[in-house]
């Protein structure tokens, strides 16, 4: 702790090397390591403060994914730590629990920055959350899962390459879990709560269980479900995260897989080509003779999110089409638009091309208020703050700009592909 009583965290952005092939080691880039990050947790409530030390020999960022913070600590494009410099970001905890993530947000190399291995979870707690006897022993029955594809050329280095075709950006044939390949995890206890992070560049994953049961959904990005969704698949694109809670016999052996994707692509964007037909093992559990069983899912989880869409200041609309929103790329000094602090707009976002995208907002939770007029599917019913556009399909997303104000500072919005981001389909607004 320092003077001001907020918590201190130092983040050393480092380069290294990390054996993920028998062959020899890959150069890699990590925070306090050589690959990835720790995870760091804090409580709604809590003040933070981060000492982020960039060793590396160029500027680089560091962005908190999903975080409600002032805009000039939000780590994004504006916010570049030089080679040998120190950025100093702190803020008040002020949300609910929910499985975070940071990685850098330097305009123009995030995709090659989280290639390399810069990212890590952020996980909040709250009170409320801490009453449930969820799953919640940290690497016991509550296991985080950053989620990574790789390509690797024949000197065992990592290959960015994109394949001929691709419309979505490098594409990985290698899993790596928390920085390792081939993983797996003793299970001990019942019930196990998995918070999966997609963490690739470009890659959609399908996770089920190698034996199709169901499991279930408990959390999106923004925190806890409403209540629990019983299913047995789950579906992420570049960004999102999910908490799962899967219940397991004793002595089996079961492996959590990425299947085929689920969704219809347009005609420019076959499925194959993109490498939504593909099928993984993400992570093998295995569970030992007996198992604990002290923990449950509650009826009740969180409350729904309530936002009051009677009074809308503002209807936007956003179209993604190529690698522009709204006709325009991503210019560091255009601010695309303001919005007035304590209002709720609804953003209607809709992908016009049949590409993969994403959409992504800095600073807020949204609220999936409907998709093409439907009501949101259950694993769309909690607080967002990445959602995938199914192409052609109209999402309206509601949320309120709370708090913080900052006329000169923009947050960003933007697909959350990364090499789509880095061409330039982002935007900026600030809050007024
Ligand atoms: Cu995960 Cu603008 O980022
Ligand atoms: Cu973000
Ligand atoms: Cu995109």
């Amino acid at each position: 702790q320092d003077a001001s009583g907020a918590r201190v965290f130092n983040l050393d952005i480092e380069s290294g090397e990390t054996l993920f092939l028998d062959g020899g080691p890959t150069e890699t880039w990590g925070v306090n390591g050589a690959y990835l990050g720790p995870t760091i947790r804090a409580a709604k409530g809590e003040k933070v403060r981060f000492r982020v030390d960039n060793g590396l020999d160029e500027p680089t960022s560091l962005h908190w994914h999903g975080m409600h913070l002032p805009p000039d600590m939000d780590g994004g494009p504006h916010q570049p730590v030089g080679p040998g410099e120190t950025w100093t970001p702190n803020w008040t905890i002020d949300q609910p629990a929910a499985t975070l993530w940071y990685h850098p947000h330097l305009h123009g190399n995030t995709a090659d920055h989280l290639y390399r291995g810069l990212a890590g979870m952020f996980i909040l707690d709250d009170d409320n959350v801490d009453q449930l006897k969820l799953p919640a022993e940290y690497g016991v029955d509550d296991i985080p899962m950053i989620v990574q594809d790789r390509k690797f050329d024949d000197n065992n280095q990592f290959d960015q390459s994109i394949p001929f075709m691709s419309t979505s950006g490098t594409l990985g044939d290698e899993i790596i879990v928390n920085g390792s390949r081939g993983p797996y995890h003793e299970v001990t206890t019942r019930l196990v709560r998995l918070r999966l992070l997609n963490a690739s560049n470009a890659r959609m994953y399908n996770f089920g269980l190698s034996d199709d049961r169901e499991f279930q959904l408990i959390g999106t990005d923004g925190g806890l479900l409403p209540e629990a969704w019983a299913t047995d698949r789950v579906q992420l694109s570049p960004g999102e995260r999910a908490e799962i809670v899967v219940a397991f016999e004793p002595g089996e052996t079961v492996e959590l897989r990425s299947y085929e994707a689920e969704f219809e692509l347009g005609d420019m964007a076959p499925a194959r080509l993109n490498g939504d037909e593909d099928r993984f093992d993400i992570i093998q559990f295995r569970a030992a003779d007996t198992l604990t069983d002290e923990t449950e899912i509650p009826a009740v989880l969180a409350s729904a999110p309530d936002l009051d869409t009677h009074d809308i200041a503002e209807v936007r609309t956003f179209e993604l089409e190529g690698r522009n929103i709204n006709g325009e790329r991503m210019a560091m000094d255009r601010i695309d638009f303001g919005v007035r602090e304590g209002d709720t707009e609804v953003w209607e976002v809709t992908n016009v091309n049949g590409y993969i995208h994403n959409f992504h907002v800095h600073d807020v939770q949204f609220q999936i208020l409907d998709v093409d007029g439907a009501e949101p599917p259950p694993d769309l019913r909690g607080w967002k703050d990445t959602v995938l556009l199914i192409p052609d399909l109209r999402y309206r997303l509601a949320m309120r700009f709370d708090g913080y104000t900052n006329p000169d500072m923009p947050y960003m919005y933007h697909c959350h592909l990364l090499t789509h981001e880095d061409q330039g389909m982002m935007g900026q607004f600030v809050v007024l």
